[in-house]
């Protein structure tokens, strides 16, 4: 028998989530004998795990299979599938576009890989796109790929039926449904065992998350089970709706030393208008009160968002309350997009993409500056303030220096003295730029 493993290359786009899958994938991979290789051009299987949240993210990806198409012409037996949210939107069209890619599979139905690569080994195109109400994944252990042995992701849901008007990820991810929360538990103990000290919980909407049979589990109780494994085990999570950030759950994380003081939570515009438009079911006075709710029971809280700049009918006073709206917050970070219209969504068949692109990209450019403002001012504000920061990583720039994050979520760079990545350092701000904190640790 032979012991040489075949390889397998996995390139990922998209968010954290995509990530996450591409580590499941891995481990479903590993079952069949395939090893995890970083180099395409040695692989026996290469797969690309796909985004469609804006038509950029797609461009990208159609670019990349330019560059496989080549590799598989030099090597006819490699196979190429495609994965994700790409292969659940375009189905079977992805391979009349791309003749060359001989599998598709969305991302409910990795667990028929196996298969699948069977069909391919035996000629044949292989496409499974079929969405599920329950698959989870929840016991199948993810493969670790290539991250720094201190902070993970578990995934505690997917899918989502929010449907703002927007957006793909309802039909690319299915509904939404929760994992069981033991296999949750499980995995956060085992990744503590192997050293790990930050575990991020994700999901689209991770405060709707509920659990219903053995036991009666929502968000909050999560969080804090999680936190319960550790006291030095860090927790995050991403992303919340606004519509479900409720006093509970602010107070658990107020509660709890481990659970970071770090809120993601996207408003997309600040325009009460546009935000019925993008049927996001909160008003700007909603989200500005949860915003008074936060800062009110956690003071120190690190805040930050994602924006959309130019849905449709957004006119110049609307964008005006967007850049009100960031003001009144004063964000630490923000992931900034011009609206993309996505094919099949609500706002593509009842609205007209009426901003014009430069008007779009203007208003973008002062989305950005403004975010630019108030992240120096909220990192200068810190100067003299002392963080527990966990160290992640020798800095980019110097390897004299260290690099962690606070609690807040913010990224400081110190003095490496005799301290090593996964340690907690208390550490004193002395400067900074509006990307990164710098200070000295203190006894
Ligand atoms: N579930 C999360 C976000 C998922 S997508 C939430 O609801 O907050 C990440 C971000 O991409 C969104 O928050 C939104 O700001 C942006 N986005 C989604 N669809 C978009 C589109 N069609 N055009 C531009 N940005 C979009
Ligand atoms: Fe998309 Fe809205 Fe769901 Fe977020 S909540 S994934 S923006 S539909
Ligand atoms: Fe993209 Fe799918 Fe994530 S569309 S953002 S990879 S859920």
């Amino acid at each position: 028998m032979s012991t040489t493993k075949k390889k397998l290359y996995i390139e990922t786009y998209g968010c954290q989530m995509n990530v996450s899958d591409s580590e499941i994938v891995g481990s479903i991979m590993k079952g069949i004998g395939y090893e995890q290789n970083n180099k395409p051009e040695d692989a026996d299987v290469i797969f690309i795990n796909t985004c469609s949240i804006r038509d950029n993210a797609e461009k990208r990806v159609k670019k990349r299979l330019q560059e496989i198409r080549i590799l598989k012409k030099k090597n006819p037996n490699l196979t190429v599938g495609i994965l994700g949210c790409m292969a659940e939107r375009l189905k079977e069209k992805l391979i009349e576009e791309q003749e060359f890619v001989d599998l598709i599979v969305g991302p409910d139905a990795y667990r028929e890989l196996p298969e699948m690569i069977k069909t391919v080994e035996a000629g044949r195109k292989a496409i499974n796109v079929i969405l599920s109400e329950e698959e989870t994944y929840a016991e199948i252990e993810p493969v670790r790929y290539g991250d720094n042995g201190i902070s993970a992701y578990i995934s505690i849901m997917r899918g989502c039926q929010n449907w703002c008007t927007y957006c793909v990820v309802p039909f690319t991810r299915g509904k939404e449904r929760s994992r069981n929360p033991e296999t949750i538990i499980e995995e956060a103990k085992g990744l503590f065992k192997k050293g790990y000290k930050e575990i991020t919980l994700l999901g689209q909407n991770v405060n709707s998350y509920i659990w219903n049979e053995s036991s009666h589990v929502d968000f909050p109780s999560l969080l804090k089970m999680v936190a319960d494994v550790s006291p030095q085990l860090r927790v995050r999570f991403a992303t919340s709706h606004p519509k479900d950030i409720s006093d509970d759950l602010i107070k658990t994380i107020a509660e709890n030393h481990n659970i970071c003081s770090y809120i993601h939570l996207p408003f997309q515009s600040g325009s009460t208008a546009v935000l019925k438009k993008m049927k996001r079911s909160y008003t700007r006075e909603w989200y500005m009160e949860r915003i008074d709710a936060i800062k009110k029971m956690i003071p120190d809280c690190g805040l930050s968002t994602d924006i959309i700049a130019g849905f449709c009918t957004e006119t110049e006073e609307d964008h005006q309350d967007t850049l009100s709206l960031m003001k009144y917050v004063g964000y630490d970070y923000a992931f900034m997009f011009k609206y993309s219209e996505r094919p099949d969504t609500i706002a593509a068949k009842r609205y007209d993409d009426d901003v014009p692109e430069e008007v779009k990209s203007r208003r973008l450019t002062e989305i950005i500056a403004l975010q630019q403002e108030l992240a120096l001012a909220s990192n200068k504000n810190d100067i003299g303030k002392t963080f527990e920061v966990l160290v992640e990583k020798v800095s980019k720039k110097s390897d004299e220096e260290l690099a962690g994050r606070n609690s807040q979520n913010k990224t400081i760079v110190f003095p490496r003295k005799s301290f090593k990545p996964g340690d907690y350092v208390m550490v004193k701000v002395t400067d900074c730029t509006a990307a990164t904190l710098i200070g000295m640790s203190v006894e």
